[in-house]
């Protein structure tokens, strides 16, 4: 897929990706038998993943979404994170399920943590899509993790590159075209 001189090349397919969703979901369900989940989406990126994972959830579930700050066009860390849209559900005594698209330096995450922390859940996880290990910058780690990514900017299956490319159906790393080659 081409867009803008921006090529993407498949990385995890979309039959893969619905596998793994699956026994994610699947432990998910069996790590909080009979216990009610609050899952909280981090948008946009999440939202694809979110809506897929929870409905193979089989333990009730409420939704509820925050949106933080993204790098724009840019794809490295600020390091500075912003919370664009709240929290509505009240967090106080519910077990959260925090779900991410990619966990990359952790920053963001780490930002998000704190917050949710403040609201007094009586306990926290972390699903994250993706984790990109080698660009760790703080000491965190997710609870499930559907795959790991090496050192790339991916994009697809809800994940953007300058708000492109969220409705591939597979996840792609994206390679821009280098405009000083001649030919
Ligand atoms: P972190 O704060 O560096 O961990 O970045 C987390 C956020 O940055 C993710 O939730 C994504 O929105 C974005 N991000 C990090 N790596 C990538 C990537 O490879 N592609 C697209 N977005 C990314
Ligand atoms: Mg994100």
């Amino acid at each position: 897929m081409k867009f803008n001189e921006v090529q993407v090349h498949e990385l995890i397919s979309e039959e893969k990706i619905k596998r793994r969703v699956a026994e994610l979901a699947r432990q998910i369900s069996s790590d909080y038998a009979n216990q009610e989940l609050t899952v909280v989406g981090v948008l946009k990126g999440s939202w694809i993943f979110l809506a897929d994972l929870v409905r193979q959830v089989t333990v009730p579930v409420v939704i509820d979404f925050m949106a933080v700050s993204s790098y724009g066009k840019s794809t490295d860390s600020s390091g500075v994170v912003k919370i664009v849209t709240d929290l509505r559900c009240p967090l106080e005594n519910r077990n959260v399920l925090l779900v991410e698209d990619i966990l990359d330096s952790g920053l963001t995450l780490k930002y998000i943590i704190k917050h949710i922390k403040l609201r007094g859940p009586s306990s926290l996880r972390v699903c994250a899509l993706m984790d990109k290990p080698a660009r760790r910058r703080v000491d965190i780690k997710a609870d499930y993790v559907g795959f790991g990514v090496p050192d790339k900017f991916v994009v697809g299956y809800g994940v953007d590159y300058d708000e492109r490319f969220r409705n591939l159906p597979y996840v792609g790393y994206i390679e821009e075209n280098d405009e000083t080659e001649e030919g």
